[in-house]
């Protein structure tokens, strides 16, 4: 959940503080009055980037309002892995960014440095920045994009919306280290092969020693000990090869290790199968309640138009007319689609608060503008829509049209003040 916000030189905005609380909260003002940058600074606080049609934008330093030399955002918000809340700082300047976390109330940053920074919201908030997009924050223009998706697509969104990404990573990571210890005990047991090998090119241990008693003979035979001290020289060095030989191929490295390394893999083998298995038992265990969640919000909005909203296992949507004729998405009008989303959206994060096995969801949705396209009498739901929204702690809703004033808990109301002057904003 979000507490506060502050931008400092970001974008439009010279210095303002915004405070949040649960519940739903209306963003309103005309267009370009600086809604959606408050997003994108709620988005750059947490990770460092900020994301339009899709891609991060290359160069942050746009961020910066026009003609000066640095920006600020801090965020204050509850993490949901232990309810602390938390302070994070980043600024912008020319060429780079730099980041501070802290505990709330305390002086000392726990963490500093973007990318340590980085990591750690990411474990905080339990979701990294593609589950971000895919579960929180729906940008402009972008409430189609779950039912449009190809069905392999849109599955993985949807995983990604579970938070089932962190496995999916996780196993991939743990088959690699797998195969690092069965390489790793295939190195030592060809270094191995190569030692036995030379091993039987030495002389053995008998043969030593009975040249080094030949040498003590022909000693007392021909009493010339320059050439004899060579050659026994040699024999002693034949003598430590052999043995430093021997060690080796007695030592742990060798005897042990391969098969410590190959048990290990198995282990990573077997570890990763098990990672791999739980996305799907999740998301299994999920969808009876994405289903329902889905079908109920979708009912609610669209009763006097259809009778049912039925997804199939690849999450191919379909709905039904009053008469129950079949009436495929493609179909659909754009109106009609976005509230399909909108309630796949509003499912999953209800299904996720209610039932999740992973750690909880963030407890937020941020919607972008979800009336657009919408007509008017589709618009009537939306009150009731972002209302229903019971489940998750805290809803933003950015909007420039009436509709919701007066159907959320708290607004905060933008009014451009002309060129160059940050807008006024007000609670
Ligand atoms: N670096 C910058 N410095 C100052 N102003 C900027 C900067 N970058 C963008 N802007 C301006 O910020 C304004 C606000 O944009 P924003 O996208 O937040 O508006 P909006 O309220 O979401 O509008 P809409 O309703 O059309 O979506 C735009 O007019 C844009 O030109
Ligand atoms: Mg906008």
């Amino acid at each position: 959940m979000i507490r506060r916000l502050r931008m400092v030189d970001f974008k439009v905005f010279h210095d303002q503080e915004l405070h949040f609380k649960p519940g739903t909260t209306a963003i309103v003002g005309p267009n370009g009055s600086g809604k959606t940058s408050i997003l994108e600074a709620i988005e750059f606080a947490l990770f460092r980037g900020v994301t339009r049609k899709e891609k991060a934008i290359k160069k942050v330093e746009e961020l910066i309002r026009h003609s000066q030399r640095k920006a600020k955002v801090e965020l204050d918000f509850v993490a949901p892995v232990n309810r602390r809340e938390y302070r994070v700082v980043r600024t912008i300047h020319p060429g780079e960014t730099n980041a501070d976390l802290f505990q709330m109330g305390k002086m000392e940053p726990e963490v500093s440095d973007p990318k340590r920074v980085d990591a750690e919201v990411v474990r905080l908030l339990g979701i990294d920045r593609n589950a971000f997009s895919a579960l929180t924050y729906v940008r402009q223009g972008e409430i189609f994009k779950l039912s449009r998706d190809f069905p392999s697509k849109r599955r993985s969104s949807l995983y990604s919306m579970m938070g089932l990404g962190v496995y999916e990573d996780a196993g991939k990571k743990v088959g690699t280290q797998a195969k690092t210890f069965g390489s790793e005990a295939d190195q030592i047991d060809a270094a191995r092969n190569e030692l036995t090998q030379v091993k039987d090119i030495l002389p053995t241990r008998d043969e030593i020693e009975s040249a080094l008693k030949a040498l003590v003979e022909i000693e007392k035979e021909i009493g010339s000990r320059e050439l004899l001290d060579e050659l026994r020289r040699v024999v002693m060095r034949v003598d430590k090869s052999l043995s430093s030989v021997e060690d080796e191929l007695a030592s742990p490295r060798m005897t042990q290790r391969p098969e410590e390394l190959r048990e290990e893999s198995e282990l990573a083998n077997h570890l990763k199968s098990i990672l791999d298995a739980i996305p799907d038992i999740a998301e299994k265990q999920l969808r009876p309640h994405i289903r329902e969640e889905a079908r109920s919000l979708f009912r609610e909005i669209f009763g006097d138009r259809y009778s049912d909203l039925v997804i199939d296992d690849d999450y191919d949507v379909t709905l039904f007319d009053i008469q129950g004729n079949e009436v495929p998405l493609k179909a659909a009008s754009g109106g009609e689609d976005v509230c399909v989303n909108f309630a796949l959206r509003v499912a999953v994060n209800t299904a996720l608060q209610k039932y999740s096995i992973a750690g909880p969801p963030p407890g937020l949705i941020i919607l972008d503008e979800p009336g657009a396209g919408l007509d008017e009498e589709r618009r009537r739901w939306l009150p009731d829509a972002v209302q229903g929204l019971q489940a998750v702690e805290q809803v933003i809703v950015v909007t420039h049209m009436s509709e919701l004033k007066g159907a959320t808990d708290q607004i905060i109301s933008l009014t451009p003040q002309g060129k160059g002057r940050q807008p006024l904003v007000e609670t």
